[in-house]
């Protein structure tokens, strides 16, 4: 059931400028690292067999008294060095190398990620979840702001770590040089669902991301039945369609809910079953999220679900 599928080596790889640099500083900082501990073990093994023969006294003003100055200039030059490149990467990826193409503002949230699109036509604006698009090969602004405690943007592949503080609101630019998906995850303990608020950064070539942004700010296709009117009588309360009277901004906008691949930020896939399993008892599949369990009537919940089915 679980969709946490992202590759255990994710933050081994950088597929754009924000995180680029950063890799290639890792990669030289653990060498060094690597590289002192060798040198330090190698001499210390060299001191516990080195051979001496018993009459050889060495002079005490020499008694090791080189080794420390060559020691602890190395360490200097190399302490000094790492800072300094360190500080250069820090304002390397500061800020793009050109304007950001576009601005999203993405809201961290007890326990998912609210993600609007801004335009100048209010009709041309909406707001989805957990599952950021950009189109590739442009700098892209994430304004990060957070409702109720502090949450950490994390999206290895794509750019370093940016905490979103409620009452601040923080910047980072990510970029992404090919089509594909980059996995996000908050990386700083929020509460009891840390770990289940996942999302995913959907790279598309620009063509691919103009016709994704024009459906998302389409309202929902109109469909009747009982499944809208169980919908507006259980859920609207929190969730929003665009399109219908259901305004609720407490829960992810469900306008195209079926566009999305997964469900309550990464905790599963988006089908049909494990919707329906999400309706009855999300405080077992995500103890504490803001969600209560649904107890409906059979023909309530298959109504319920085949409307959902038409948010496209
Ligand atoms: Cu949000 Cu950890």
């Amino acid at each position: 059931m679980l969709a946490m599928n992202a590759p255990l080596d994710y933050f081994l790889h950088a597929d754009g400028s924000a995180s680029k640099p950063v890799l290639t500083l890792d990669w030289v900082f653990a060498s060094i690292v690597v590289a002192v501990c060798i040198i330090v073990g190698v001499l210390l093994v060299m001191a516990l067999f080195r051979q001496r023969a018993p009459e050889t006294v060495l002079p005490r003003e020499d008694d090791g008294l080189s080794w420390i100055v060559v020691g602890t200039t190395l360490s200097v030059f190399a302490l000094l060095g790492m800072t300094v490149y360190m500080l250069a990467t820090l304002e390397q990826i500061s800020k793009p190398s050109r304007a950001p193409a576009l601005t999203i503002n993405v809201t961290a949230r007890q326990w998912w990620w609210q993600v609007e699109y801004g335009a100048d036509d209010p009709a041309k604006r909406f707001s989805t979840a957990n599952e950021i698009h950009i189109p590739t090969g442009e700098p892209i602004l994430i304004v990060l702001n957070s409702t109720d405690v502090i949450h950490t943007f994390w999206v290895p592949r794509l750019a370093g770590k940016t905490q979103a503080i409620p009452g601040l609101t923080n910047r980072q630019w990510i970029e992404a040089d090919q089509p594909g998906i980059y996995w996000g995850q908050c990386t700083e303990y929020c509460g009891v669902q840390h770990a289940h608020m996942a999302f995913k950064v959907v790279a598309e070539t620009p063509q691919d991301f103009d016709a994704w942004r024009e459906a998302q700010a389409k309202p929902a296709a109109l469909a009747e039945g009982g499944g809208r009117s169980v919908f507006m009588s259980q859920c609207s309360g929190c969730h929003a369609i665009r399109g219908t009277t259901a305004a609720g901004a407490y829960g992810p906008d469900l306008t195209h809910l079926q566009s999305r691949q997964l469900i309550a930020a990464g905790l599963m896939t988006n089908t049909q079953d494990h919707l329906s399993d999400w309706i009855s008892r999300p405080q077992e599949l995500k103890s504490g999220a803001r969600m209560p369990n649904f107890d409906l009537p059979a023909g309530d919940k298959a109504a319920l679900l085949s409307y959902l089915q038409t948010l496209r």
